[in-house]
C-alpha cells in the first residue's frame, strides 16, 4: 500500500496533462517535441524543461519547430504574449510544410498581432491548402481578455473533414472540408512552428504603427505543450503512426452543440475581419463560404471600407497578409 502511494506520486510528478478540455493529453517537454529554429539566444528554455520564452529585440526574433511531421491531430500551446506597447510584433503558432513544398504548401495559423498600448491584441487565423496563397481565409478577433496577462491555451484540431481553432475551451472557427474548396483543404504533413517577428510593414493598422525597440525585448512565454497526432516518417510519407489514444476521448472528436453556442456568441462578439464579407479582396465571395446576414451587417458597421462594398481604392491583392 505504502509502496503503491509512492508510486504514484512519483508518477504524477513526472507525467503531466494538459488542463482544460484536453486535459487527458499528456504534455511535452520542449526537448521531447520540439527543436530550436532561430534567434539563438533569444530561446530560452527554462529550468522545468517545459517552458520557453521567445524573444524579439533589435538583432532578431525567435523560434521553434517540432521534431515530427504531423498528418492530423490536437496541437496546442499555452502561451502569454508581451505586454505594453507591442505595435507590429507577430506572434505565431502555426503548421506548415513550406519547407517541403514549394509551390504546393499548406499552413493553419494562429497569428497574435500587437497593439500599440491600451488597445489589446487581436487573433488571425488562416488556411492554406496545397498552394493557394491567391486566396486568405483569414478571420480576426478580440478576445474577452487580455492575453499578456496570463497564460492561455490555443489550439488546433485538424482530421480530415475539418479543422477547429480554440482559445481555452471555445471553439473559436471552424474550417469544414467542402467540395467547392478543392485542394485548398491542407492536406499532407506538416510540422508545427512558433515564432515571435518584426512585422513592422503590415501587423497594426496596415504598417502605420511599427516595433519600437525602445520597449525591447518583446518577450512571449510559452508551455503546456500538447503534440497528439500522427507522425509521419519524413522519408516515407506513407508510413503514417497515430498515437494509441488518437481514437480515444482525449481529444475533441469535433464541435459540441453546446460548444456550437458558446463559439457563435464568441464570434457574434469578437469577429473583427472575415474574408468572407471582404468586398474589396473578393468580388465574388469564396465558395465556401456561408452568407450570414447579421455578420454581414455587424461588420459592415464595424468597418464600412472593407465589408460594405463601397470605394474602396485599395490595392491588396498580391500579399500574403491582410492589412490591417
Ligand atoms: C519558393 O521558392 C521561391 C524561390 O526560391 C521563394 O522565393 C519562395 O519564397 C518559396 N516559397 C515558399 C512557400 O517557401
Ligand atoms: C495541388 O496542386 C498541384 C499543382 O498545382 C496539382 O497538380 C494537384 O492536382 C493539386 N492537388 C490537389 C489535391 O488539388
Amino acid at each position: 500500500m505504502e509502496t503503491f502511494n509512492i508510486m504514484f506520486l512519483l508518477l504524477c510528478s513526472v507525467f503531466a496533462f494538459a488542463r482544460g478540455f484536453s486535459r487527458n493529453l499528456p504534455i511535452l517537454s520542449f526537448d521531447e517535441g520540439y527543436s530550436h529554429l532561430f534567434g539563438d539566444n533569444n530561446l530560452i528554455v527554462l529550468k522545468d524543461g517545459k517552458s520557453v520564452h521567445l524573444s524579439l529585440d533589435e538583432r532578431t526574433g525567435s523560434g521553434f519547430v517540432s521534431q515530427d511531421l504531423y498528418l492530423h491531430g490536437f496541437f496546442s500551446a499555452s502561451i502569454k504574449l508581451p505586454a505594453d506597447y507591442t505595435a507590429g510584433v507577430v506572434v505565431a503558432f502555426y503548421m506548415s510544410n513550406g519547407d517541403t513544398y514549394n509551390k504546393t504548401h499548406d499552413e493553419i495559423d494562429f497569428e497574435f498581432l500587437g497593439n500599440i498600448r491600451g488597445k489589446e491584441w487581436r487573433i488571425q487565423t488562416n488556411i492554406y491548402g496545397n498552394g493557394s496563397t491567391n486566396v486568405g481565409r483569414e478571420e480576426r478577433y478580440g478576445l474577452w481578455f487580455d492575453p499578456s496577462d496570463d497564460f492561455h491555451q490555443y489550439s488546433i484540431l485538424w482530421t480530415t473533414t475539418s479543422i477547429i481553432f480554440y482559445v481555452d475551451d471555445v471553439a473559436i472557427r471552424e474550417i469544414k472540408r467542402t467540395e467547392s474548396m478543392g485542394g485548398d483543404f491542407p492536406s499532407k504533413p506538416m510540422t508545427l512552428y512558433a515564432t515571435i517577428w518584426d512585422a513592422s510593414q503590415w501587423a497594426t493598422n496596415g504598417g502605420k504603427y511599427k516595433v519600437n525597440y525602445k520597449y525591447a525585448p518583446y518577450v512571449a512565454e510559452f508551455s503546456d505543450f500538447v503534440l497528439h497526432g500522427c507522425t509521419v516518417d519524413p522519408v516515407d510519407f506513407d508510413s503514417v503512426s497515430c498515437e494509441a489514444s488518437q481514437s480515444s476521448d482525449s481529444i475533441p472528436k469535433g464541435i459540441t452543440t453546446s460548444q456550437r453556442v458558446k463559439m457563435e456568441s464568441f464570434r457574434k462578439k469578437y469577429m473583427q475581419y472575415s474574408y468572407c464579407y471582404d468586398k474589396i479582396r473578393y468580388q465574388k465571395r469564396p465558395a465556401e463560404c456561408v452568407f450570414n446576414a447579421k455578420e454581414a451587417e455587424r461588420l459592415k458597421r464595424f468597418d464600412p471600407v472593407t465589408f460594405g462594398g463601397g470605394r474602396g481604392h485599395h490595392h491588396r491583392h498580391g500579399k500574403r497578409h491582410v492589412s490591417i
